[in-house]
């Protein structure tokens, strides 16, 4: 026998436990239960992708390594919609990137523009798994806090950069909060990301998701920010795509070279079949999304008024995006104790707040994406008779 122990490395048992696994064990436990906890959407690909897909004429190239930063066919499609949706033109001085899932974007991101000790801004509440990416590379996540309605203050973001600092990181409209930026903030954070030599990390995962007169806005697109600003997109949620795997990023061309040494190591390619799931999709388009949003938005409306009935014991800010609500509750438990009682005895699952830095008090991100009207007035229920009775 070895003399030596066997350990994980430091660099990861720094990084926090992946919560949703975890949930989804809680759920199996308790089945029938219904999950507000992870962020998928209720539908799955267009009709168009599950026709055509198995009818593809699988040619040998098909099952070769193909292009690292992805297909061309792939390319060219996603061209035209950073062009006509986001304003951002690659002849700008960017690079496009295929990746398997926006994830794997920021972890790309991350490793080819900061060295081990780095910050990288964060604005919490947090995306979870962008603190941990940033936590496993042996960089420093910097948490700035956002106000009461979960937005940007400038002052605090100035504030918190120092010689260290390569990025500020946005998520608009945000995971966990639903928060959308208004442009003119974006714009300010991108000026402020020029003027200190930082790059701006601008995650779009819910780009359609916005509600009311509420827009969303590219940062990529500001004119002359190609130097220093990354895009990072995703299918996942937008066409039903999750375990499809499909993103892309929009990147300054000098970082090309080192994305690509990163995702040849780990990806060296996205998946061909994937791929041409994906063309599919975008030729389909975003009218698709569009046409499950008014549903979304009705169960939202629900959900909200439902939530604001119960104000003596939980405060939900109204945010205008993706698919969740943050909400705040009167108590002295934790998220995790919480989360855990809903779980077990009324089986409605959420998400605790400390997954996304808010330790400060009991918060809970209540995700309405995965809801039909079906099951929708029963998961409701669930969870406010649960809330209710717990917080008494
Ligand atoms: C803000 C944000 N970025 C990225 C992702 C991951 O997307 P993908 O499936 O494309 O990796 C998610 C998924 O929940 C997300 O909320």
């Amino acid at each position: 026998m070895p003399n030596k122990t066997f350990n994980a490395s430091q660099r990861l048992m720094n990084v926090q436990l992946p919560i949703i696994p975890i949930i989804s064990d809680l759920i199996k436990k308790n089945p029938g239960t219904i999950s507000l906890g992870q962020g998928v959407v209720y539908y799955g690909p267009p009709q168009k992708v599950i026709n055509e897909i198995t009818r593809l004429n699988l040619t040998d190239d098909f099952h070769v390594y193909s292009e690292v930063e992805g297909i061309a066919k792939l390319h060219s499609i996603i061209s035209k919609k950073l062009i006509s949706e986001n304003k951002i033109s690659l002849n700008q001085g960017y690079d496009l990137i295929v990746t398997a899932g926006s994830n794997m974007g920021f972890m790309n991101t991350v490793l080819s523009i900061a060295d081990p000790g780095d910050e990288i801004i964060l604005l919490r509440p947090y995306y979870f798994n962008h603190e941990m990416a940033i936590n496993m590379i042996n960089c420093m996540p910097v948490i700035v806090d956002t106000d009461l309605h979960y937005q940007p203050c400038m002052e605090k973001i100035n504030d918190a950069i120092t010689q260290h600092t390569k990025a500020i990181v946005t998520v608009s409209p945000n995971n966990p909060s639903g928060a959308v930026y208004e442009k003119k903030v974006l714009e300010e954070i991108n000026k402020l990301c020029k003027e200190k030599g930082i790059y701006h990390i601008s995650d779009e995962a819910y780009e359609y998701f916005t509600f009311g007169d509420v827009n969303h806005f590219s940062p990529g697109s500001i004119a002359n920010s190609s130097d220093y600003t990354i895009s990072l997109y995703s299918l996942s949620k937008a066409y039903g795509f999750a375990s499809w795997r499909i993103g892309y990023m929009v990147i300054p061309q000098h970082l090309s070279l080192s994305i690509k040494k990163a995702q040849d190591t780990y990806l060296i390619c996205p998946t061909r079949i994937a791929q041409e799931a994906a063309i599919m999709a975008l030729e389909v388009g975003n009218k698709y999304t569009k046409e499950y949003l008014n549903k979304i938005e009705n169960i939202r409306n629900k959900l909200y008024s439902q939530l604001t009935a119960i104000n003596n014991i939980c405060t939900t800010p109204l945010t205008m995006g993706a698919f969740y609500f943050l909400i705040k509750l009167k108590t002295q438990l934790t998220g995790i104790e919480i989360v855990d009682k809903l779980i077990n005895k009324y089986k409605i699952a959420v998400i605790p707040g400390e997954t996304f830095g808010m330790n400060d008090g009991c918060y809970l991100r209540v995700g309405y994406g995965s809801l039909n009207e079906k099951n929708s007035k029963i998961g409701t229920q669930r969870l406010i008779n649960g809330l209710k009775e717990i917080i008494t």
